[in-house]
């Protein structure tokens, strides 16, 4: 099925991506606003108001489609993470009348921000999951229990098929790749997405059939991070993602065993790379000084001149990549890290967990507290 033309911004007729894009955030805060319209009478629902830190896009941009906050009618939560619910209040402030939707489990936790919204249905008090707008639209709620968050809710609009599915389906996107709709380029990152958030494959198996059998079927969905899916590229995600290992999955034994070999490859040509780099010499004098109870030497046997995988790559690749680029080899970090990202994909192996794109900041905090210090420590 080839894939709708549209703005920039339109996931369908009736319905913005209101989120900022920032291509150089490899995560993208996804904020929708959905529009139902009856006659001349409009309802505006905001899904996942969406991060602070992007609050004066988001403003903007639902401003560019409704008069005044004030005409947002409903918001709905799909779990309770910061970058899903810290809009919130500011929404609820400039709007008196604003109600909202959303689970029990969730708003458990929400309503420690203190935004007060006039009123909330909870979506566990909903007779068959079914819920009627005053003006006749339906929106379906469809709990995805642990994806992420046990209290998870995905609303599919009947009217457009759009599910709206919170972190489920997000992803992690290449930096400067912030087009509205994924293809099979973006994979990598929605499965990266998938290891690192979801807690284990069993949950997203069961959410993925709950969706599937949704009547009528799904034809958009709209996740909370990185891209809208649909057509074929859309079921596909959903069939790989029902298999795929995440989480808890990773940690597996088993998996250690079977997925050995492709991480040994991985593992050889990551030195490779940074012997390109740094030189041969200059890696070995760095892994044989490593302290006898460094965590990677329980993983990898080093020699003089050779360092060979021998278990769990998935912790190794990480740590290896961390003690290559410490200090004056720190240029080389950001190239190991898409290396093993690629060559994970190519050879279908979990992708380790890199903490690809949060460097920059981790650098920040630590000078900040280095700031703190009292002077002379
Ligand atoms: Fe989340
Ligand atoms: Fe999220």
């Amino acid at each position: 099925m080839s894939q709708p033309n549209i703005e920039p911004s339109q996931v369908v007729e009736g319905c913005f991506l209101v989120g900022r894009r920032n291509p150089e955030s490899i995560l993208q805060c996804n904020t929708y606003l959905r529009t139902f319209q009856n006659g001349s009478q409009k309802t505006h629902w905001c899904v996942d108001p969406g991060s602070e830190l992007d609050y004066p896009v988001v403003k903007e941009n639902l401003l560019r489609h409704v008069g005044s906050l004030r005409d947002i009618h409903m918001f709905s939560l799909n779990h309770q993470d910061p970058d899903v619910v810290a809009n919130l209040r500011f929404l609820a402030q400039e709007n008196p009348n604003l109600v909202g939707v959303v689970s029990e489990d969730v708003w458990r936790l929400v309503r420690h921000l203190n935004a007060n919204p006039k009123k909330l249905y909870f979506t566990g008090k909903v007779k068959q999951n079914l819920m009627r707008l005053p003006d006749g639209h339906r929106i379906q709620l469809v709990p995805t229990p642990f994806c992420h968050f046990r209290g998870a809710v995905a609303y599919y609009d009947l009217e457009t098929r759009i599910l709206f599915s919170g972190d489920l389906f997000g992803g992690l996107n290449q930096p400067g790749r912030v087009q509205l709709l994924g293809s099979e380029e973006d994979w990598a990152g929605i499965a990266q997405f998938h290891q690192i958030y979801m807690p284990t494959r069993a949950a997203v198996e069961y959410a993925v059939r709950q969706i599937k059998v949704l009547d009528p079927p799904v034809e958009t969905i709209a996740p909370q991070h990185g891209f809208v899916l649909t057509g074929d590229f859309m079921h596909t995600v959903m069939d790989r993602l029902a298999s795929l290992p995440v989480g808890l999955d990773l940690l597996a034994s088993e998996l250690d065993e079977k997925y050995l070999a492709g991480y040994r490859e991985v593992f050889r040509e990551v030195l490779h790379e940074a012997a390109m780099q740094i030189g041969r010499g200059e890696i070995f004098t760095v892994l044989n000084k490593l302290p006898a109870d460094h965590e990677l030497r329980q993983f990898v046997k080093i020699g003089k001149q050779e360092a060979e995988l021998q278990s769990c790559g998935f912790r190794a690749l990480p740590l290896l990549i961390e003690e290559l680029s410490r200090t004056q080899f720190q240029s080389i970090r950001s190239q190991l890290k898409s290396h093993v990202l690629q060559r994970c994909t190519d050879l279908a192996l979990p992708i380790p967990q890199l903490g690809v794109g949060v460097e920059e900041q981790a650098m920040w905090i630590g000078m900040q507290a280095l700031s703190l210090a009292p002077d002379g420590e």
